[in-house]
């Protein structure tokens, strides 16, 4: 058994369990480890044949078993638990060993611990895996960042079990040092605009057109079908249409308003404020998770406040504004998110390139979606595309859904239904494309008041005024 095996993977929970006999099926041999002696077991009960896929509980086991260099994923929770792994694998790893931490760990430290395992001559990768425990028995998008020498001895395996977008394996090397992460980390960060985006899209649907679950069903179903075409609009299509086990009602109707999280959405708000790159849709997403725990104090405050009736609607008008506005709102989301990434790819020298970010996100991952073809394009036409409203390719589709988005917005205000992400999707869009904002104001404020100077639109230089004199 010593040296045979072609792939090891630390953590057989749903997703290691699920990735490794993907593994196998494409040909390649693994070898799993973790320390519950049970989850040791279930592998090997579905591998069938040991020759192809083993696990143990040990350690020693586990490495002796892989062929050199050894390539060992991870894939445990992140945070403590992957220096614990590591530190545990150090000594009995040889130079030139690979691990791959395929978490969503913070990219901070993936700079730290790849720096740490330079120095012992260790390559390691920080790997985002996308698509759920689906994805990753089925094929995932996987985003690796590391030494891109080493990373000719994982490319076989990982493009051999990643999703497929016509053919194209939906895995490629996107820079050195914690990229994959960081990709990662903002292609959650879109993820969470997308949900948000979706579910007050649904919202405006039930309050104002009053459509019932069955028809919201047929609505999303039916938008799975054209240019929405992505995984978030077909799985909402299928949870909207799911029965409640326990009652005779629809189960989406009894699940609780609260939505939690694992902070991947909060780091890309965090980081995009650091790096000074607006992301409002995205900001809005994590604050709308924050308001959303805070559900005793919404009911109180629910009674305390009256809320105008929602002015009567046509539900045909309604549906078709709402799919202009959704599409609207998803491109706005993904031109944040790509913005962030090509100001953090100069910023922390990534040498990202967009188009082949765009490509491997249109298969496999959480946020796959039929316009990612199209931003594959547009900066495949232009790789130093600043902001994706710039390209020539999206004016057209941007011009002709913005007024649905405007007459959305306009009537959740008035009516009070909080459409968020879509508001903050439309002002984002509106500051953005304006030729002259009112910041000339706050310009002079500060100089009022604190003699910040200010410059001028029709000569070069620095000023400063005295006020009032
Ligand atoms: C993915 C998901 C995955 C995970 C999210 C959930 O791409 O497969 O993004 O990584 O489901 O991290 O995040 P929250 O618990 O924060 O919603």
């Amino acid at each position: 058994m010593a040296n045979t095996y072609d792939f090891g993977l630390v953590g057989l929970g749903v997703m290691g369990r699920n990735f490794i006999l993907n593994v196998v099926d494409n040909g390649f041999t693994a070898f799993g480890n973790d320390l519950d002696g049970e989850k040791v077991a279930a592998l090997i009960n579905e591998g069938g044949d040991t020759e192809k896929v083993n696990a143990s509980t040990d350690a020693k086991t586990f490495v002796e078993a892989l062929s050199t260099p050894r390539k060992i994923m991870l894939l445990v929770p992140a945070g403590k638990i992957v220096d614990a792994v590591i530190k545990n694998l150090l000594p009995l790893l040889d130079e030139g060993d690979i691990i791959i931490d395929g978490g969503n760990s913070f990219y901070t430290d993936t700079d730290r611990r790849e720096a740490y395992l330079k120095d012992k001559g260790i390559n390691f990768f920080g790997a985002g895996v996308s698509g759920g425990a689906k994805g990753a028995r089925r094929g995932p998008s996987i985003m690796p960042g590391g030494s891109r020498e080493a990373y000719q001895h994982v490319k076989p395996i990982f493009e051999a079990v990643s999703a497929k977008y016509h053919g194209e394996p939906c895995v490629t090397y996107l820079g050195p040092k914690s990229a994959g992460n960081y990709v990662k980390m903002v292609h959650n960060g879109i993820e969470y605009a997308m949900m948000q985006l979706t579910s007050e899209i649904y919202d405006i649907l039930k309050k104002a057109g009053g459509l019932s679950n069955q028809e919201l069903h047929q609505t999303y179903a039916s938008w799975n079908e054209g240019r929405l075409q992505s995984f978030l609009v077909e799985i909402t299509a299928a949870i909207l249409a799911q029965k409640d086990d326990l009652t005779d009602g629809d189960l989406v109707d009894m699940i609780l308003d609260k939505a939690k999280q694992k902070g991947t959405g909060k780091w890309t708000s965090q980081n995009a404020m650091d790096l000074g790159i607006p992301v409002p849709t995205i900001d809005i997403a994590v604050s709308m998770r924050e308001i959303s725990a805070l559900k005793e104090e919404r009911v109180k405050a629910d009674e305390l406040y009256d809320r105008p009736s929602p002015e009567p609607v046509d539900k045909n008008v309604l549906i078709k504004d709402a799919e202009q506005a959704l599409y609207f709102a998803f491109i706005i989301a993904y031109t944040q998110g790509m913005h962030q990434l090509a100001d953090a790819s100069k910023e922390y020298g990534y040498e990202l390139d967009l188009g082949e970010i765009a490509k491997i996100w249109r298969a496999g991952c959480i946020i796959r979606a039929a316009l990612l073809a199209d931003i594959t394009e547009a900066f495949q036409a232009d790789k130093d595309l600043p902001n994706l409203l710039l390209s020539p390719s999206f004016v057209g589709k941007v011009q002709s859904t913005v007024a649905a988005a405007r007459k959305l917005v306009s009537y959740g205000a008035t009516n009070g239904i909080p459409l968020p992400g879509l508001s903050n999707s439309l002002t984002y869009f509106d500051a953005y494309t304006s030729e002259r904002l009112p910041l000339n104001v706050i310009q002079g404020q500060r100089d009022y008041f604190g003699s910040h100077t200010y410059e001028r639109t029709d000569r070069e230089g620095i000023f400063h005024t005295e006020w009032g004199s």
